[in-house]
């Protein structure tokens, strides 16, 4: 990878550019308009938001006034919690593309695999809602689909009903959180790992270790992070809402961390804390 416009490739075929702009919390209206417009400018192709974020209208309206062609720009949503099951889903979906004001998704994915309203009957929920995706996907209203905060076990059950894998799985990969059994097992199904709070929500910013390897290679606790995970072969999805980090957090092109540091960034166990169980969310 050599700039931010650099692809993966899903295994539809399907490019992916290799560092995604995150958008949550960054507050619908002014602030994640602008933040969108200010990635867009610094040159990232790939913008993460989802339902639950509250800022579909102000991230569309971003890609839409960017005068960007639409094709040029990667844009990845979610669905809410609450509306699993195929009819929610299908009906989520059209509400998500009237608050974004476009008419195709790059990507859409299940945001958490066992919500607190489907604790009973996650499995099927998970399937209805598969179903509705695999008909957005053949309508190619969606050009890839996927999933967030799965372990192996929502992944199992999800396989014995799809027809169509999942191309994506988005969770918590940071220093010190490597999540080593669902990065594996999603490498065997031929599944991208995007990583999200790649600086663990700005904690990282914190940990002396991480001040120490950034002073080593001249370079922002925050490029180092992004740099580990590109190393890793995972999807960063860098958030901020601050015109100068946004750029910055795009000059990671320049450096290479050495294997052995690779090593003890991933080794710094908890330093920014553990993903959420899926299986214990409240939401
Ligand atoms: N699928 C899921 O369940 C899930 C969950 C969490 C996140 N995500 C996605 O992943 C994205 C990123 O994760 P995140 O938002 O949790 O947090 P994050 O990216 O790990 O950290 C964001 C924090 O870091 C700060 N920051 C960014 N660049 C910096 C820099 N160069 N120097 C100093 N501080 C910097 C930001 O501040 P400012 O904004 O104030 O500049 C913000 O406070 C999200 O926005 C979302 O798109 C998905």
């Amino acid at each position: 990878m050599k700039s931010v416009t650099d692809c993966y490739t899903l295994q539809n075929g399907v490019q992916i550019p290799c560092i995604g702009f995150g958008t949550w919390q960054a507050e619908n209206g002014e602030i994640a308009y602008h933040a969108v417009r200010d990635a867009l400018n610094a040159g990232y192709r790939h913008i993460d938001t989802a339902a639950a974020y509250g800022n579909e209208a102000s991230v569309g309206r971003a890609i839409r006034e960017s005068g960007i062609p639409r094709e040029e720009i990667f844009l990845t949503s979610k669905l809410n919690n609450p509306d699993h099951g195929y009819e929610k889903t299908m009906k989520a979906f059209e509400k998500t593309m009237n608050e974004l004001g476009l008419d195709y998704l790059d990507l859409y994915l299940i945001h958490w695999p066992n919500p607190i309203f489907f604790r009973e009957n996650w499995q099927e929920a998970n399937a209805g809602t598969w179903k509705a995706f695999e008909e957005l996907y053949r309508a190619g209203k969606i050009r890839a689909i996927g999933i967030s905060n799965f372990r192996r076990h929502h992944i199992e059950e999800l396989l014995k009903t799809a027809e169509i894998a999942p191309m994506v799985n988005q969770i918590r990969l940071c220093p010190g959180d490597t999540q080593d059994e669902v990065v594996r097992y999603c490498r065997e199904q031929n599944m991208l790992l995007e990583a999200y709070s790649p600086f663990g929500v700005g904690k990282i910013f914190e940990v002396p270790e991480m001040k120490a390897m950034a002073e080593k290679y001249g370079k922002s606790v925050a490029q180092i992070c992004l740099r580990w995970s590109l190393q890793n072969g995972f999807l960063p999805l860098p958030k901020s809402v601050t015109p100068e980090r946004i750029e910055s957090n795009t000059r990671i092109f320049d450096f290479t961390l050495s294997e052995e540091d690779m090593g003890v960034i991933s080794g710094l166990t908890g330093c920014v804390g553990f993903a959420h169980d899926p299986d214990q969310i409240s939401f």
